[in-house]
């Protein structure tokens, strides 16, 4: 019997090899490379040393932003109108791997390190469900039941290298469109989260006053360009991680709700997931007629929320996707913001396609409005509560 592992090189999915091996399964490891900036070579060796008979690591930075994070941009996706989704969006990509590696070692199980009380559980399980059915899926975590020390003993016991060095005091997700942390002292929610438990941004209230402007560039709601430059998208995503950090932007604390019906207080740290949608929000002010702004806002948490649940390669999200892709044809312009202490103020918008007339919204001369064309508009606008006010009259309840 063989089964395909999510391998991170962690302690949990490191115990998963011996720990599938007595279940009699030959392991073959999957690592995905998501712009995490780990030592792949040494997750590598480490699964081949602790059992594992092959142990593949896949670079998907490019398929990722391409595939998964220009939906979101375009969607504006942010759950509970602050995350924006990052390990949500990863769980299916990883089970993407996990079923092609599957066939191509005729594997008939998958395996990924979750616990029994999160999400990630849910997006690995349905994803993989929706990709392979007949595959198998494996949790060990979730099945053993082991406490962190009966854990440590039994790494020891089967010759698994426990990291020795500083273990992060929280269970920390990376990828290029965010990093989460939880646990240890986050896990209350009345004091303020240490400091260590950011990595990405700086404290927006020791950074510099005067901050940075950059100008984002879209073509049909994906972003292209940063000053100007064109680097591939999941550089760009990168270089903005890194500059939109340094101004503190991009800091997010919340208790949110699991869908296993927990709340849990977490903090996210997504400088550039926090920049691109705001410019893309501020773009779509400029390009997008009344009704389709307002119907897209209407569905941008419904579409969160399906990326969150796990259901991505839902027949839901992939008609909502379809909707997303046609409300961003015309999301093309530039943006010009301002990064300082953990804000982001939009200075300037510019479009080819804008929808916004100065001859229209003036004030000043050269007005083109039809200012007589608005009182029988109004006549007709009102003509429901006229009609109603006379039948009995509308008065101010106070
Ligand atoms: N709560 C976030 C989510 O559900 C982050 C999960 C991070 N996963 C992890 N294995 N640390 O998307
Ligand atoms: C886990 O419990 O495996 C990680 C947290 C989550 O999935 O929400």
């Amino acid at each position: 019997k063989r089964v395909v592992l999510a391998y991170s090189g962690g302690l949990d999915t490191s115990v998963a090899i011996p720990w599938l091996h007595e279940q009699g399964y030959e392991v073959v490891t999957v690592t995905a490379d998501l712009g995490a900036n780990q030592d792949l070579k040494a997750i590598q060796e480490k699964a081949l040393q602790v059992g594992a008979v092959r142990a593949y690591v896949v670079d998907v930075r490019d398929y990722f932003a391409q595939h998964y994070v220009i939906p979101t941009i375009q969607a504006n996706a942010l759950y509970e109108g602050q995350y924006p989704l990052a390990s949500a969006l990863s769980r299916p990509l990883i089970s993407e791997l996990l079923v092609s590696v599957a066939h191509q070692e005729a594997a008939e199980a998958v395996a990924h390190g979750c616990t029994g009380k999160g999400n990630d559980q849910v997006r690995f399980d349905v994803a993989i469900a929706a990709l392979d059915p007949a595959l198998e899926v494996l949790a060990p975590v979730r099945e053993w039941g082991m406490t962190r020390d009966e854990e440590i003993t039994y790494a020891e016991q089967h010759h698994v290298p426990i990291p020795v060095t500083r273990r992060s005091p929280y269970s920390v997700d990376v990828n290029i469109w965010g990093r989460s942390a939880e646990g240890g002292a986050i896990e209350d929610p009345s004091q303020p989260v240490p400091e260590d438990a950011f990595e990405w941004t700086k404290n927006p209230g020791e950074t510099d006053p005067s901050g940075t402007t950059l100008t984002i560039e879209f073509e049909a709601g994906v972003p292209v360009a940063v000053n100007g430059e064109r680097p591939p998208l999941h550089e760009l995503v990168e270089t903005l991680n890194r500059i939109a950090g340094s101004e503190g932007v991009g800091r997010i604390h919340m208790v949110e709700n699991r869908l296993v019906g927990i709340k849990s207080h977490e903090v996210y740290e997504a400088p550039a997931a926090v920049t691109l949608v705001t410019a893309h929000r501020a773009l779509e002010q400029l390009v997008l007629t009344r009704d389709l702004a307002h119907l897209k806002a209407r569905l941008e948490p419904e579409y969160a929320e399906l990326v969150y649940y796990g259901m991505w390669y839902s027949p839901a999200r992939l008609s909502l996707d379809a909707f997303m892709r046609e409300a961003n044809r015309m999301t093309t312009g530039k943006v010009t913001v301002k990064l300082a202490q953990g804000r982001i103020e939009v200075l300037g918008l510019e479009s080819p396609v804008s929808l916004y007339h100065t001859g229209l919204a003036t004030y000043s001369t050269g007005d083109q409005f039809d200012h007589k064309a608005a009182k029988g508009f109004v006549d007709l606008w009102g003509l429901p509560i006229r009609t109603r006010s006379r039948v009995s009259p509308l008065a101010s309840a106070h």
